[in-house]
């Protein structure tokens, strides 16, 4: 069997995530590559190494550019700060290599709009990982939008909400950094919700937005602090404050080429949330709402049956029928958010076996990057923005 070889870049949470998702690829869906985990790049020796050696990648790195004139590594998988996308994904791009990358796309739409044109050029597969997609049930959500039994749509209510640094000692992570993650919540968990949005229901036309920041300044992790991410707490061996240059809550309300009203909210500010990714969408024969936390299921309201009979029903999304799942388990034994990084593999390695396309791909993710800089113009200016506006 042909190999296709996996370089990753990046030893974090999604380095963790991604290296799990292509090891289960293999074993529960059938591709016609063999997978093999090729090698990994971190900047700290001593990790990277541990890290290869637990995740059973044959070799590692400390220049991730090293792996770009390898003849021998097919993709290239990118799961850095986003600071570091763009350059990343154009060098594996103009190597001939296919991409994965995490999301937001890119610091700007402008950045992401050279990936995607260079990604055209080269003709190569890019996969952005807006995995919430993969959910069976939100996959399941849009095989019964497109069935038409939600109708006209007339409304989208999403939400995403965490609460990992309402702590004000919580340091100045690169997710606080305007120039490394290119916004707060608004990029790191509205571009999800934006994402569920454009796939679900369609095109934001215009959007209007308030962003705000609460903790204006926090410690900087002094030298031989932790590296600190989601979760960490503040060591001790934190120096001096310095500005939050993001957002830590941004709500919006968009209308939709197809004539709906919306809304997204997104916080770092919500206490008792963690990861609570949700949505409505309200249409003229029925209404969906999905909730992250109970991600096996689907909330379904049948507006043409009797109104003395209706009222909201449960969908165990777990049926052999349904997206994804009958890879997996019999039916009933549910599944969770690590699915979600395999289904998106199968999906980017058929796409390679089939010279095809992946949604969403760079192509999306300028178009999201796009409604997230209105969304911070909107804010700044206080005015509703055209999509389609020059930023
Ligand atoms: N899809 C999801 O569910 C999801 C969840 C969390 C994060 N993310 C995204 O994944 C990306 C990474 O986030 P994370 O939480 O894993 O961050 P993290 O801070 O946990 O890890 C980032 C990793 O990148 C490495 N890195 C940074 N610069 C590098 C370089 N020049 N060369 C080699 N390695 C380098 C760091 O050493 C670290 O291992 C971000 O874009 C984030 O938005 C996605």
């Amino acid at each position: 069997m042909k190999k296709l070889n996996i370089a990753i870049i990046g030893t974090g949470f999604m380095g963790r995530a991604h290296s799990n998702g292509w090891s289960q690829l293999p074993k529960f869906f059938s591709v016609d590559y063999e997978i093999v985990l090729k090698a990994v790049a971190g900047r700290d020796e001593e990790k990277v190494k541990a890290f290869a050696e637990k995740w059973g990648y044959e070799e590692y790195t400390t220049d991730w550019r090293s792996l770009l004139e390898r003849k021998d590594i097919d993709v290239i998988d990118i799961l850095t700060p986003t600071i570091e996308h763009k350059d990343m994904a154009i060098a594996a791009i103009k190597a001939g290599k296919h991409v994965v990358c995490e999301k937001p796309c890119a610091l700007t739409y402008k950045d992401a709009v050279e990936m995607a044109e260079a990604a055209e050029k080269a003709g190569v597969v890019t996969y952005l990982n807006h995995n919430y997609r993969k959910v069976p049930a939100i996959a399941f959500a849009k095989q019964m939008i497109e069935n038409g039994k939600l109708g006209k749509i007339y409304h989208w209510r999403g939400t995403y909400l965490q609460d990992w640094i309402m702590d004000e000692n919580f340091p100045l992570t690169w997710h606080l950094d305007k120039k490394k993650a290119g916004g707060g919540p608004l990029y790191d968990l509205s571009s999800h919700a934006v994402d569920l949005a454009r796939f679900l229901i369609g095109e934001p036309t215009s959007v209007m937005a308030m962003c705000k920041t609460f903790v204006k300044e926090r410690p900087v992790p002094g030298v031989g602090a932790a590296t600190f991410s989601a979760g960490s707490k503040n060591d001790g061996l934190l120096r001096e404050m310095l500005p939050v240059t993001v957002d830590d809550a941004a709500f919006m309300t968009l209308e939709f080429e197809n004539g709906a009203l919306g809304t997204i909210d997104s916080s770092r500010f919500a206490a008792g949330r963690k990861n609570y990714n949700c949505f409505e969408v309200y249409g003229s024969k029925g209404a969906l709402c999905f909730n992250l936390e109970r991600m096996n299921e689907l909330e379904f309201y049948d507006n043409t049956k009797e109104p003395s009979e209706s009222g909201y029903q449960s969908i165990i999304v777990t049926n052999g029928k349904h997206p994804y799942v009958g890879a997996w388990w019999p039916e009933g034994h549910i599944i969770g958010y690590e699915h979600t990084f395999v289904h998106a593999f199968y999906e980017f390695v058929e796409a390679i076996q089939n010279g095809t396309r992946i949604a969403p791909n760079f192509d999306d993710g300028a178009k999201i990057i796009k409604i997230l800089q209105c969304a911070q113009k909107s804010s700044e200016e206080g005015r509703k923005i055209r999509v389609d506006e020059e930023l």
